[in-house]
């Protein structure tokens, strides 16, 4: 009665699903390494008795800010171990969004069974004074998605943070990082932000296609069954996730892949993730396909003819090149009886396709180096839908 159950948890070409939860840290980031170094400088005496560091982190969504300063913290702690003893607080203010609720939590974190019942957040900070110097401990108190906690209750918190050792026998014992997507230095009082210092502020850069290619690479390393698939179609899910620059989406789709993949098993088809496993219908690329539909409704006859040459091959291998473009062309031409365009006249199509992002390309260069190759992919489309209604157009268009 259960049997539709069978799959939940295992799979056939998934064997870790971990590695596409969003919360999942790997044991080493990707394609971050200056970052990485960057942020280290800002801590350059956190291995010291009295040493701390202060950072604002900000970047546009799916960064990879908050893994960047969880395998920060992780790693930090774990390398001066024998030297200084350093735990973390990791607050995501978008759950803890007032001063009051945000000192609860790092005091929890500390100590999970603490009161705080009635406890002001002056002597809250109190405990956390205590309880680090209990243990002589360091703690990073890292305040993500910290816009929302300023909205709410401005920054008094961060100043108090900040002068916790004023007054007392110790000194470091706290250091700081803020996360946003904002700009929020804007929103800090000068006192703040001299404290914090203007040069402690880090930028993070969308990522590139060449970027997420290599998270995607390395979450099927982790996540999937070795041989059920190969780098064409993580490149593929790489470029259509490219625009966004988001690695949250990168992952999405390549995890929306494996789970189409793993639908479709039925013991008969080979367990390997294709190009029709990355396209789907979700609202945002059908919403995408509806518009561009009428770019490809727009063109002309032999710029029809070029994309059905791209369709046609893209319907079987991932990528393609010009030299498949201008031969596939060629075929198509005789069979509706066409004189072909010059190759010139072909490019310009192909540009013209790439500008309306009916098709993307990208450019290698050849194992000896001496040339440049064009590879075409169409990574929003399914090449048979955009096929089979050219092969209605362009007769029409033709006559
Ligand atoms: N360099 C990387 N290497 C491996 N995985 C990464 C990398 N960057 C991001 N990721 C993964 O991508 C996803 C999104 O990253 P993360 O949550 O850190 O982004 P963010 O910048 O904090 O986004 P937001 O602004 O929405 O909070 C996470 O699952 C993360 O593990
Ligand atoms: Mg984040």
């Amino acid at each position: 009665m259960t049997d539709y159950l069978d799959h939940i948890g295992t799979g056939i070409i998934l064997d870790n699903a971990d590695a596409f939860n969003f919360d999942f840290v790997p044991p080493a980031l990707v394609g971050r390494e200056q970052l990485q170094r960057e942020l280290a400088s800002k801590f350059i005496t956190i291995a010291q008795p009295e040493g701390s560091g202060r950072v604002v982190l900000t970047g546009p969504v799916g960064s990879g800010k908050t893994v960047l300063i969880r395998r920060f913290c992780e790693d930090v702690q774990r390398k001066f171990a024998d030297q200084r003893p350093i735990r973390s607080a990791h607050i995501n203010c978008r759950n803890a969004s007032t001063s009051m609720q945000v000192v609860q939590r790092i005091v929890h974190t500390l100590d999970p069974g603490h009161p705080d019942r009635g406890l002001s957040i002056g002597e809250l900070l109190n405990s956390i004074r205590k309880l680090l110097d209990r243990t002589s401990s360091h703690l990073i108190v890292v305040l993500d998605e910290v816009d929302h906690v300023l909205r709410r209750s401005g920054d008094e918190l961060l100043y108090h943070l900040l002068r916790i050792d004023e007054d007392q026998r110790r000194n470091g014992s706290v250091s700081l990082i803020l996360i946003s997507q904002e700009q929020v230095l804007d929103f800090l009082e000068p006192a703040v932000i001299s404290r914090l210092g203007q040069s402690n502020h880090i930028r993070v850069a969308p990522y590139t296609v060449d970027e997420l290619e290599e998270i995607a690479l390395q979450r099927a390393e982790i996540g999937l069954v070795e041989g059920t698939w190969d780098f064409d179609v993580i490149r593929l899910i790489a470029e259509k996730a490219g625009p966004s620059g988001d690695a949250r989406r990168v992952i999405e789709y390549l995890n929306a892949a494996v789970e189409r993949c793993e639908f479709r098993q039925d013991g008969v088809t080979p367990p390997y993730l294709t190009i029709q496993d990355v396209h789907d219908s979700s609202e945002f690329i059908a919403y995408n396909v509806s518009t561009k539909m009428d770019h490809v409704d727009d063109l002309s006859g032999h710029a029809m003819m070029t994309l059905l040459a791209i369709c046609r091959r893209l319907k079987k291998s991932p990528t393609m090149t010009m030299g498949d473009v201008s031969s596939l062309y060629h075929l198509i031409c005789e069979e509706y009886e066409q004189k072909p365009k010059s190759h010139t006249t072909m490019w310009k199509y192909v540009k013209h396709l790439e500008h309306t992002q009916i098709v993307v390309s990208t450019i290698s260069t050849v194992e000896d180096g001496r040339g440049r190759t064009t590879h075409l992919t169409m990574p929003h489309f399914l090449p048979a839908d955009i096929a089979s209604r050219l092969e209605m157009l362009i007769p029409k268009r033709l006559r």
